[in-house]
Formats: structure tokens, sequence, C-alpha cells
């Protein structure tokens, strides 16, 4: 996810970019640039890090005389945040500037065939494929140009195109990202979303998929299908603040709701599913080369993380030994590295990071590596140490997940161990071909699932009010329900402060039971399986010791009603789908309560949204 910004007419146009790229870095941050054409070239200036890099670097020349630039503040995709791969991307001729958020699925055929003509390019990205075409087309007539180029593209684009002979013209296309064009008086704005805009002007349209926008200081035409057609704008009352968010109270509520389209897009260019039933799943790793041997001889996996990460790995370790028969080991990195760990190097370790910043994680990856084994980095943060400092890396292409309680970047963790299991016992041959078949027809269609999840919002905050003061929590669950709890508790403590554990069910007669009574509410994850009756059993207990009980329960069991206070229900099904659309009312259930309590929700006190201290 990134931020792009286009301005026509408004003098300083490069200070105005720089100033909206700043209002867009929560979408993307870790690489930026501007562009605007100068005597018949297009200047660039781009710089690795933060906007206020970006700005250092421009120092005067944010108040340069032009009317028109257009920039770009990035959440690497394709490419490590270098200044090469930072936007503008700039066609080889020099003639074409472009801004893009998206993934553009093709890029590497249409990158062969602009190599084949002849054509140089200078950075990794998917976009430069673009700014390329675009050139190609250009003769003068810019819109002409990007309405040939577009249909070229397979894959999402919101798009801000320059022409270096044509100031005062900006065209914007998209398709599957966000676009929106600021309309002023005597000017004209393209941002990814209102936030931009709405300090020059809230009158606002926001592109349909497959639109192109063309603005100049005083005109604005959006067009569909290569005619303009009637358009019409919204008068934008958010705050900026609120913009941000995309119309969500909180960065934590927005982040669980993109978990259906996060695990959506997670697999979009990874995972191909053959309509034939006796045709193998195709699974595509592009930043790994692991080779079919290496993995065959793996004798044992390590699984390094910390806090939601490691929960996460406790679902991984499941997934992994029942699918792929590898023996799994989740770690936190915190005890690892300092433990002296046995490792040899038919080990693989897989560190689980959303920021590849947690400084524990980062010397357990050292460590493993000096002991000879392989590293495989399960990532959100493009280009981050432990993504760099890996043998290889898996991005979880979350985009950035801004609220400190970690959402959307655990469901993604638990689906990218999850495709890693199917992918192992695939090569390892330990699931049969109809089986795996299965398991990915589930993981691809994740994402849809959840919707209904998230559906369960309004029922979740009901119940949130009438625990919202409780002391203490309890979290129990059983088999891959036991991470799912401890990952309960630990959104419920880290934003709502009230003290909660996780436990093993099996555990509670082991101590935890003292605690039970009519103060204590329990939440129970209790969607079946083979360890259903012991749960049941569980509540029972619970029960007898006048604890609250609230269950997480299947559609079908009607049961569970008469034994617990309150029960939110989900459709049941493998455990890939249990353990992810489990997840959602927990994340609910501790954001609302959060919020009830008057909770800084999306910066709870004492908490960093990445530990890079030891
Ligand atoms: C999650 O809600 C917490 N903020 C925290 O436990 C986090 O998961 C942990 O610090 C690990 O962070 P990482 O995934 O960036 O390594």
């Amino acid at each position: 996810m990134c931020g792009i910004v286009g301005c026509v007419g408004l003098p300083k146009a490069v200070g105005v970019v720089l100033d909206g790229l700043a209002s867009l870095e929560y979408r993307g941050y870790d690489s930026a640039g501007a562009a605007w054409p100068e005597g018949g070239r297009i200047a660039l200036v781009r710089a690795a890090g933060r906007v206020a890099d970006l700005r250092n670097l421009l120092g005067g020349r944010a108040g340069l005389d032009v009317e028109t630039a257009i920039g770009h503040t990035r959440w690497a995709t394709h490419g490590a945040p270098v200044e090469k791969n930072a936007h503008p991307q700039v066609s080889a001729d020099g003639r074409i500037a472009v801004v893009h958020n998206g993934i553009i699925d093709n890029f590497v055929k249409l990158r062969g065939e602009l190599e084949d003509a002849g054509i140089v390019f200078n950075s990794d990205t998917d976009t430069e494929a673009i700014a390329n075409l675009v050139a190609r087309e250009y003769a003068g007539d810019l819109v002409r140009a990007v309405e040939t180029a577009l249909p070229l593209l397979d894959g999402t684009f919101a798009l801000g195109v320059m022409a270096a002979d044509q100031p005062g013209l900006v065209v914007g296309a998209r398709r599957g990202s966000p676009l929106a064009v600021g309309i002023g008086v005597g000017f004209h704005l393209l941002a990814s979303d209102a936030v931009p805009i709405i300090p020059h002007t809230r009158r606002v349209v926001f592109l349909g998929d497959d639109q192109v926008a063309v603005v100049a200081p005083g005109a604005c035409e959006i067009r569909e299908k290569g005619v303009p057609i009637d358009w019409a704008c919204t008068e934008v009352t958010w705050s900026a603040d609120a913009a941000r968010k995309g119309g969500y109270d909180h960065f934590m509520l927005k982040e669980i709701h993109e978990q259906p389209i996060v695990l959506e897009n997670m697999f979009r260019d990874r995972l191909r599913l053959p309509p034939a039933s006796d045709s193998d799943p195709e699974f595509i790793f592009p930043e790994m080369e692991f080779s079919a041997d290496y993995f065959k001889g793996i004798s044992r996996i390590v699984l390094l993380a910390q806090g939601t990460a490691y929960h996460a790995c406790m679902v991984g370790r499941n997934m992994i030994e029942r699918v792929a028969r590898v023996p799994t080991y989740p770690e936190y990195a915190a005890d690892f590295r300092y433990r002296d760990p046995i490792l040899d190097p038919s080990v693989l370790v897989i560190a689980v990071t959303q920021s590849g910043e947690t400084m524990d994680t980062l010397h357990a990856v050292r460590l493993a590596r000096e002991s000879g084994c392989k590293v495989l980095a399960l990532v959100n943060a493009v280009g981050s140490s432990i993504a760099r400092e890996a043998d290889a890396v898996f991005y979880l292409n979350c985009g950035p997940e801004i609220g400190v309680a970690s959402t959307k970047a655990f469901t993604a963790m638990i689906a990218g161990l999850y495709f890693l299991a199917l992918r192992m016992g695939q090569i390892r041959e330990t699931v049969d071909r109809q089986e795996i078949r299965r398991r990915v027809n589930d993981l691809l269609g994740i994402g849809h699932r959840l919707e209904a999840v998230l559906a369960l919002d309004q029922k979740i905050r009901r119940i949130a009010r009438k625990y919202k003061d409780a002391a203490n929590f309890l979290f129990l669950g059983r088999g891959t329900g036991w991470p799912l709890a401890m990952e309960g508790a630990l959104k419920l403590k880290e934003v709502s402060y009230i003290h909660a554990e996780g436990y093993d069910a099996a555990e509670m007669k082991h101590g935890p039971i003292a605690l039970v009574d009519e103060n204590m509410p329990v939440f129970f994850i209790a969607l079946g399986g083979r360890r259903y009756d012991k749960i049941v059993g569980n509540i029972h207990e619970v029960r007898a010791r006048k604890g609250r009980i609230i269950a997480l329960a299947s559609h079908g069991d009607k049961a569970i009603s008469k034994i617990a206070d309150d029960v939110v229900r989900i459709r049941a099904e493998s455990g890939i789908m249990n353990s992810i659309c489990c997840a959602v009312p927990l994340q609910l259930l501790a954001y609302h309560v959060a919020v009830l309590r008057g909770s800084d929700v999306d910066k709870p006190k004492n908490l960093a949204k990445s530990v890079t201290v030891e």
C-alpha cells in the first residue's frame, strides 16, 4: 500500500505534494520521491526513508515556483526500499514520470518485451514498466498514451502520470487501488485518498475502476473507455484524521477490517489452483530459492518470534507438523538466543515478524545463521533488518500496520505459515494431491470467509459492554484454540489494560481454576473438533464455580447456549479456517472493550509498535 499525490495549478506545487505525502505516510513510509517538469525535462528527487528525509533532500526546492508536481511515499512490494526503487519512476527516455500504488502482476513479461526493444531499466519495480509503456506510446498526447498503455496492465494500480514537455497536465488512472481527485478553482489534485486534498478543497471525485482523470489548472475531465463521462463531486466533511483511517475510528479497527483483502491479496500471485482435479497446485516463491532437495533434507524447523508473532508460530507448528510432518518448535527468540540451542545445517529457522526489526528476533536470526542454518523470514516490512539478513523472505504484503496491537499481520502470519506447510508437504509428499488441493482451496477462500465473521462486530460490541469493567479475564482453548486463547488475552491486555491470561484449557485444573469465581469472565474457544467434549467439560467446571462464560462456537452447536452466558457463533470449518476466523472475534472484543474503557487504542500506554531494544 503506498501513497500518491499529484498537483496542478497550485503555487509551490512541490511543497504541496510534500505536505500531501506526509499526511499519507500511514499508507507507506520506506521511501519517497517527487518530480516536476523543469525546462522541458523531468526534475526528480527521491530518498530512501521517510518523507522528512525527502524534504531535507529537496531543501529549498520545495518552495520552487512550479505549479505541477507528482509525489509518492512507498510501502515496498517489488524491490528493496532504496532510492532507485522509489517513485516517481521515469521512463528511459526521460519524458514520462509515474507514481503508482498497487501491484502489476504481469510486469516481468512487460519488462521483457520492453528490454527486447532496447529499453534499459534502472529499478526492480513493476512501476518502471508502466513509465516505459506510456513513453513508448507517447507522441505528444499524454492522455492517449496512458489510455493505450492501461489495457496492457494486469493487476492493480492508482497512477499519476506526467510528461516533461507538458507542464500543467497530470493524468490519473485507477484499477483496484483508490484514487481521489480534488476539484479546486484554478487547481486540481490527485491523491490516494482525501487526506492530502481537504486542506485545499473539500470537493472530491473518487475515481471508479478503469476510469482516467485528466487534470489541468482550470480543467478536469473524467474518462472511461476513452471518452469523457459526466461526473459529480462529493463534499468531503471528514477531518484529515478520519480520512487517514478510512472513516474508521481507529487504525486498529481499520486493520481488523482489512484482513479479508490482505488475505485475498497475499496469494494472488503466489498460488495457482488449476481447475483439473488431477493437476497439482502451483506455489510461486519469487523471493526464495530453497531447493526441493533442501526441503526434503530438513530434520526440524525452529520458529523464532515474540508476542503476537509467537502465537502465530504456535498455530503454524500444528499446521506444519500435520501437513509436512516436520518436527517444528516455536521459540521465544529472546530465550532461544541465550540458551545455547542445539542447531545444525539440517535445521530450517523461520523468523516470523511484522516489523522485521524486533531486536531479540534479529539476534536469534544471527545466531541461527552463525550455526549454519538457513533462515527464512516471514515478514511484513520489505527491506527491514531481518528481511535483509535472512537467506530468503516471504513477505506478508499486509501494507503498513499502524495500530500497535497487531491484527492483520497475525492472520497473515498464520496464512503464510500454512502456505509453507502446504508447499513442504507437496515437496516431501506427506500429503496427497486431493488433500493438498482441498487445503489450497481453503487458503484461497479465507478472505471471503472473514467477511462473514466481521459482520459480528456489533454483537461483540454488546458483549464488550457487558464485561468491560472486569478486573481479570481468562481465555481458554485446546489445540490451535490454545494459541488463539493466548492471542486473545494479549490483545485484551495491551489495548484495554485488563489483566488477562490465555491457557490451554487442559491446564485449568493445574492451577488457574483457583481464580474462577463470579467476577471472572472466561472466554472459551469451543469450535468443535476432536477435543470438543473436553472443552465442554472445562466449561462445566468453570460454571460450577460461578465463572461467567463467553463461548466462541459453531453455528450448529445449540447445546452450548445452555452452559454459556454469551455465545458468538461462526461457521466452523477446516483447521486453518478456524484458526484465522477465531482471531477476528478476539480482536474485536479487545478493541471494543478498550474503546469503552477510553484507552488510547492505537497507541496503548507503555507499548511501541516495534520492540527494537532488548
Ligand atoms: C502485538 O499486538 C504486540 N504489539 C507485540 O506482541 C508484537 O507482536 C511483538 O512485539 C512482535 O513484533 P514483530 O512481529 O514486529 O516482530
